[in-house]
């Protein structure tokens, strides 16, 4: 019997994408039941930057488990959390001198996301999140509403509101500024929605066909929403590089994906 035919859920993507059936995973490679080797490009969609079965995280893992370290503690403070927290700050946030709290949302994507807007349209009061075109942040109502596809959108089963689509970098051809659209859009009072509680972007455009958004553009837009006093909200699972130019900023909820997902907002 086909397990996945008849008792899976027909809810599903990738393993329709994905004729065949895995059964070891290293490094860069996944070995399915007949022994075939796949080079795996797709790496849980930039998750794995580390490669599957990474040994360095293995061996940490393995012992963590074989110590009974906690591996379910909703949000309690377990001493795993706070050498993590204490590390991060250590490495990343205090050489630079930022100012940022870290929260940890649940385990997906999506979760990060939804945890990001709630955060935005408290802190701000507004409600409109501004997201691009062919945007994708998951399959969680929020997520979906800041996402561009119509099809995906359609999954919610009720409108989904309180944002707006721009354009993203390069959608209007080589000789259109989409930053300057955008900057004039909120520079008119009269726009219909006021001022933006935030913008959601990705540094890289994926499920919508890949698109990349070039360091000035983003750079533009840091700047575009810093002037209007609109946070910035960075979904970036894969490019690390620009995620170190926006932590300088003052107006920004950048989500980290590519280990467990967690965001980072101000203080
Ligand atoms: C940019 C981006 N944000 C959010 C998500 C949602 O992540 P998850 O599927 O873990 O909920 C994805 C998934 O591919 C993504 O590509």
């Amino acid at each position: 019997m086909n397990v996945f035919a008849f008792l899976e859920s027909d809810v599903r993507t990738y393993s329709r994408k994905f004729p065949a059936v895995f059964t070891t995973a290293s490094g860069c490679w996944l070995r399915d039941e007949q022994g075939k080797h796949f080079l795996d490009f797709f790496s849980g969609a930039g998750a794995l930057n580390y490669g599957h079965n990474n040994p360095h995280l293995k061996q940490r893992l393995i012992e963590y488990i074989a110590a009974d370290g906690v591996t379910h503690s909703l949000d309690m403070a377990t001493t795993a959390k706070r050498e993590f927290i204490e590390r991060f700050n250590a490495l990343i946030l205090e050489p630079r001198n930022l100012r940022y709290k870290v929260q940890f949302t649940g385990p997906t994507g999506t979760n990060a996301v939804e945890a990001a807007l709630k955060l935005a349209r408290k802190f701000t009061g507004r409600q409109t999140v501004v997201h691009f075109m062919n945007s994708f942040h998951g399959m969680s109502m929020g997520s979906l509403a800041v996402s561009g596809s119509v099809s995906k959108r359609a999954t919610a089963g009720i409108s989904l509101h309180s944002t707006l689509p721009m354009f993203f970098d390069g959608d209007l051809g080589p000789g259109t500024d989409t930053i300057e659209y955008f900057s004039a859009f909120l520079d008119n009072s009269e726009n219909g929605v006021g001022v933006p509680a935030a913008v959601i972007v990705e540094t890289v455009q994926a499920e919508g066909g890949v698109k990349v958004a070039s360091s000035q553009w983003l750079r533009r837009l840091e700047e575009v929403t810093r002037r209007h006093g609109i946070l910035l909200i960075v979904d970036l699972p894969r490019p690390l590089r620009f995620w170190h130019m926006l932590l300088q900023s003052q107006t920004l909820v950048p989500m980290l994906k590519w280990w467990s997902p967690m965001s980072i907002s101000m203080r």
